[in-house]
């Protein structure tokens, strides 16, 4: 059978991640998705450096819209980050009839509902499992590993940046803007840093994973989002002599009122599992009803990690579009028309 082929917006990081392991587990990925899926075409302003990136082995463009405009590209992946051009872009190429992956949290946190509906119309798929904890698979867990449960709650560790300045200061004594500065030279903060440092960044994935856990449309106004930026040295000191560590979770769980949507820092007793993850790492905890508390853990950032996000959901894709569109099962967890009834 004929490879799926594949275009690339944004060849940064996880877009050069993507390309290489692509490319070296080429053999074990075609088997896994039933058909090869081969990445024919880059878009990137920086057209040497997608040259380069690529060993000129694709066609590189800097225009996107020659991108989800061309007809023989099956699936786009959008890396670019961002609301304004990857959202035009994104609803372009499923106007075209395209699949599409993203890592974009910020995109589908705010304007999922509206992507969904029209992947929805075109009979097409959108998949996101990079967009939410880097490398853990957890949108795949909650929509396929849990599927027979009752989500109760989710509480989970999903800002690396936070989490590695939270353990510096705790591990170190150093000061927030030091270990700031070390998070964004080590490549975990977001372009902008604000969205990781007063929890908006983990505010979107929470938003995501309640949508997909909960079966509810992404809404991201409704969380409340509370940062780190005003705790202390002796903020995490005292937590410590009193036997607890302070870590910047994302919660959501279903109340009698509706479902809670919440990221702010937490006292959590320093025994428990989830207190320990250290550094950047990601942790979700995950209660259902019939399996109880379940616990991911792992690189909640990185080229490689998120590129093995973004590469299992082109093998989803490449085994559902091959697969009868009759009996393909959407990528959604509600129906984008039911929104309306929603309560949070
Ligand atoms: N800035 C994010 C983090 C990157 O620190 O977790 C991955 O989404």
């Amino acid at each position: 059978m004929k490879s799926i082929k594949v275009g690339l917006l944004g060849i940064g990081t996880v877009g050069s991640g993507t390309f290489n392991v692509l490319k070296r587990n080429q053999q074990e990925i075609a088997a896994r998705a039933g058909r090869g899926i081969e990445i024919t075409m880059v878009a990137d302003l920086n057209t040497e450096r997608a040259k380069e990136l690529t060993n000129n082995e694709v066609e590189v463009v800097s225009d996107a819209n020659l991108v989800v405009n061309n007809p023989d590209i099956d699936i786009v992946i959008e890396l670019i980050g961002g609301y304004g051009i990857a959202k035009d872009l994104v609803l372009k190429a499923i106007a075209n009839g395209k699949h599409v992956v993203t890592a974009n949290k910020a995109l589908i946190a705010t304007h999922g509902n509206e992507i969904f509906k029209a992947a929805q119309e075109k009979n097409v798929m959108v998949a996101f499992e990079a967009a939410v904890a880097g490398g853990i698979p957890i949108i795949k867990a909650l929509r396929e590993g849990l599927t027979a449960n009752s989500i109760e709650w989710i509480a989970g560790i999903i800002n690396g940046t936070t989490n590695f300045i939270l353990s510096e200061m705790r591990d170190k004594g150093l000061d927030f803007d030091i270990v700031l500065k070390e998070a964004q030279r080590l490549g975990y903060a977001e372009a902008d840093p604000t969205f990781d440092i007063e929890g908006v960044d983990a505010a979107h994935k929470l938003t995501i994973m309640a949508s997909i856990a909960f079966g509810i449309p992404v809404q991201f106004d409704k969380a409340h989002v509370e940062g780190i930026t005003k705790l202390q040295a002796t903020d995490i000191r005292y937590a410590e002599q009193l036997g607890y560590r302070i870590k910047l979770l994302g919660i959501t769980k279903r109340t009698d009122a509706g479902i809670e949507l919440r990221v702010h820092p937490t006292l959590i007793p320093a025994s428990r599992l989830i207190a320990n993850v250290e550094g950047a790492m990601n942790a979700v905890l995950v209660r259902g009803d019939a399996v109880g508390e379940t616990l991911y853990y792992g690189k909640g950032a990185g080229a490689e990690p998120t590129a093995s996000a973004v590469i299992a959901d082109l093998v989803d894709i490449t085994r559902l579009a091959t697969a009868d569109p009759e009996h393909r099962v959407p990528h959604l967890a509600f129906q984008p028309d039911a929104m309306a009834d929603t309560k949070i």
